[in-house]
């Protein structure tokens, strides 16, 4: 509460109720992130679903957040040129951010920002561009991202959905690994497979799925969240 907390949102449930089971259950997405790779941990991985609304944007920024909570610093890159949201869970401004600093507007230090979340920086969309695809697709996009993680423990992307567009499976290619956010009840499941395929053609590597919106307490539905780690090993 106050100006300190800059309108964050209060979905930011491992901020705000770090002992809730739903902030327990991004704890240990992020434990069993760390599990799948014990001798050469992932340090760059971004987040999609098959479809729109799935909870990609929210598990990012919670995951991003129980991150940083463990001492890791951590940034996070908001790539949904489309439907930005990264910015507004933590009430921050989204004048300049990615599209920016890969037309060459503004350096790459220039763009990230402080969340007010201690070892947590974010750079947002910035301004919406006409063409997302080849923004996100150039070599400009790569040298961010390895900027990124040579500044960061572990870099987070969120993306769009992966059948809307092929930008999230050619940026999952960039990364050590992408997680699948299903949302329970509202993923369709020739979608999902359709998802993966898509992930495969390019040789991404999937990294596991996050089930979201579980409904543990029927009465109350969505406000119980709970994920399910059902990951492949990254070795295969
Ligand atoms: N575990 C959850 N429990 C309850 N509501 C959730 C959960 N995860 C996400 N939501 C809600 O679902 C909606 C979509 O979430 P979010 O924006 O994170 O999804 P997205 O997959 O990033 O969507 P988009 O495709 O628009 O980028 C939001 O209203 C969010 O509050
Ligand atoms: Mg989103």
């Amino acid at each position: 509460m106050g100006s300190s907390r800059r309108n964050r949102s209060d979905e930011l449930i491992v901020e705000y109720d770090p002992k809730s089971p739903a902030a327990e259950a991004y704890r240990t997405l992020r434990t069993n992130i760390s599990f799948l790779s014990p001798d050469d941990p992932l340090t760059k991985i971004s987040l999609s679903s098959s479809g729109p609304s799935e909870g990609k944007s929210l598990t990012v920024a919670n995951l991003a957040i129980s991150m940083a909570q463990n001492n890791k610093d951590v940034i996070v890159i908001d790539a949904d040129l489309r439907k930005p949201m990264q910015h507004k869970f933590y009430g921050m401004t989204n004048f300049a951010g990615l599209s920016n600093v890969l037309t060459g507007e503004i350096g790459f230090a220039e763009g990230l920002q402080e969340t007010g979340i201690d070892g947590l920086r974010l750079l947002t969309t910035g301004t919406i561009p006409p063409n997302p695809s080849e923004l996100l697709n150039s070599k400009k996009m790569e040298e961010v991202i390895k900027q990124a993680e040579a500044e960061s423990d572990m870099l987070i992307i969120d993306t769009p959905p992966v059948i809307a567009v092929t930008d999230t499976a050619i940026l999952a290619t960039k990364v050590d690994g992408i997680l699948l956010v299903i949302a329970s009840h509202e993923a369709e499941q020739d979608m999902v497979v359709k998802a993966k395929e898509q992930l495969d053609k390019v040789q991404a590597n999937v990294i596991g799925t996050v089930l979201n919106k579980y409904p543990i307490d029927k009465g109350r539905g969505y406000q119980n969240y709970y994920y399910y780690y059902g990951g492949e090993s990254v070795d295969g």
